[in-house]
């Protein structure tokens, strides 16, 4: 016998598919544990010395980096080293330079390759907001342009229309495991001698062409915060196979001036003020343990979101974006979230409404972030910095032309305001039940789909509770209860 409250939606009165939290959770074991505890044994934290050093230092591959018993101080601690030298032999790449956050990070190898107040950046609508505001943080004006609705990335022939006699980089994002066309890039960049810095927060492990994410730009740069497919709690690692790049990376990350000698050229000092934005040791020696779990935790993702891809295919009314490692795309990606696309008109219903229903069944859906990069506040009122207007205004008054305004790139806003659904626990240790779960539940609320459409006027208006973006199972709200 059919039990109504198994079928009845849970928003609408019903039991939940699933009234367990899912668990996704850094894979940690004995090799963490060994290393972390050995640098707090060796009662290392923090090698440093701020050390003048040469050239022959500050251009030092990684792998040598590890093995140097002068001036190593500089370069940082033994972890740091040995994290650095392994994680340049895995992107087989000549430098891997440890920073505290990928924020850092992308900011840094901005300034690094050139890049400074005024220069125009190219970047994507959509990304986390530490992207947008990478450029901004050394003064560099970001110019956001639309993305390939297959993909999520960036999208070449957008990149075109808006270069200018300023525009001096493009900062492609590998958004949600994605590669961006890299090819179509790499060619505008070589064209118009721009530099590329690849945002591979989301694709490490990715590839395109047989080329590893990160190493096809000028740089590349990744994070280690806790939800990334390795983590060292916060961290980050920009990669290039450019020398001087990597020189002024670790400059920069160290006081910048602060290592050169009083011989040093004006050419050399401009654009490196520096901070301190160095990867402790106890972060790098739980880094180096992750860095051997790699192929392991995306593997993992792989597995899972194959089997959702496999499960929810031909559900009308939900895409299933294109996965470029089966289809005839040079990339392999590394699927960060599983992402599906919600057709509004096809299910009848605004999205609002299906993910209050999966939400109240247990299963955490997100919608991408709340707008596009464009729209948040620092843009469109222009307060990076102060009421001067700086960077859009400059020092003699003369104002940047580049907009900010709602509507700007349509691809960006149709996936964030009405498409995107993002199911954020296909990483370890999220097994196929949990998908199973997730399966079933979509499944549960098409099922139901008429019911639920009819009591729409039941619901509150559940769009604050819901605000797109938002991770968690949002409470019953239907009125009465
Ligand atoms: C695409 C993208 N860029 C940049 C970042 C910033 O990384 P971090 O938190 O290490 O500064 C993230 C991480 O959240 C990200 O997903």
């Amino acid at each position: 016998m059919i039990n109504n409250n198994e079928t009845k939606l849970a928003i609408l009165g019903g039991s939940p598919t699933r009234s367990t939290p899912f668990i996704v959770e850094p894979m940690i074991d004995h090799n963490e544990e060994k290393l972390v505890l050995e640098a707090l044994k060796q009662r290392n934290f923090s090698r440093y010395i701020g050390v003048g050093v040469d050239d022959e230092v500050l251009k030092m591959p990684s792998a040598e980096a590890a093995q140097i018993t002068d001036y190593w101080h500089f370069l940082g601690g033994e972890n740091v080293r040995q994290f650095s030298a392994s994680f340049a032999v895995k992107m087989g790449t000549p430098f891997a330079i440890p920073v505290s956050s990928a924020t850092a990070g992308l900011s840094i190898a901005l300034a690094a390759a050139g890049i400074g107040p005024y220069d125009e950046v190219i970047l994507p609508g959509i990304s986390f907001s530490a992207t947008g505001n990478a450029p901004l943080m050394i003064g560099a004006i970001p110019v956001f342009v639309d993305v390939n609705p297959e993909t999520f990335c960036i999208d070449p022939n957008e990149i075109i229309k808006a270069i200018s006699p300023r525009t001096k980089a493009i900062l492609p994002v590998h958004l949600c495991g994605n590669m961006a066309d890299m090819d179509a890039i790499m060619d505008i960049a070589n064209q118009y001698k721009l530099k590329v810095i690849e945002d591979a927060c989301q694709a490490i492990g990715g590839s395109w062409n047989n080329k590893k994410s990160g190493t096809i730009g000028d740089a590349g740069v990744f994070s280690f915060q806790q939800s990334k497919n390795i983590m060292t709690g916060e961290g980050g690692m920009i990669i290039t196979s450019d020398p001087e790049i990597a020189k002024r990376c670790r400059m920069i990350l160290n006081h910048g001036e602060l290592c050169f000698d009083d011989t040093a050229t004006t050419e050399e000092l401009a654009g490196i003020i520096g901070l301190n934005f160095r990867m402790p040791e106890l972060s790098a020696a739980l880094g180096r343990a992750q860095l051997e779990k790699l192929d392991t935790v995306n593997n993992w993702r792989i597995k899972n979101a194959d089997f959702l891809q496999k499960e929810l295919n031909n559900i009308p009314g939900l895409k299933i974006p294109i996965n470029q490692s089966t289809s005839n795309s040079p990339a392999e990606n590394i699927p960060h979230f599983f992402t599906l696309l919600f057709d509004e008109n096809a299910m009848g219903m605004p999205r609002s409404l299906f993910v209050s229903a999966l939400r109240d069944e247990g299963i955490p859906v997100g919608t991408g972030y709340s707008r596009p990069m464009y729209a948040n506040p620092t843009f469109l009122k222009r307060t990076a910095f102060n009421k001067n207007g700086f960077p859009w205004v400059d020092g003699s008054g003369v104002k940047s032309e580049i907009t900010y305004e709602h509507g700007q790139c349509p691809v960006c806003e149709n996936l964030l305001y009405k498409e995107f659904l993002w199911f954020y626990h296909i990483a370890y240790s999220s097994t196929i039940d949990d998908m199973t779960d997730i399966v079933n539940a979509i499944k549960k609320v098409i099922n139901n789909k008429d019911e639920l459409i009819a009591a729409e006027h039941l619901l509150e208006d559940r769009s604050k509770e819901y605000s797109a973006g938002r991770i968690g199972v949002a409470p019953k709200m239907l009125k009465g209860k």
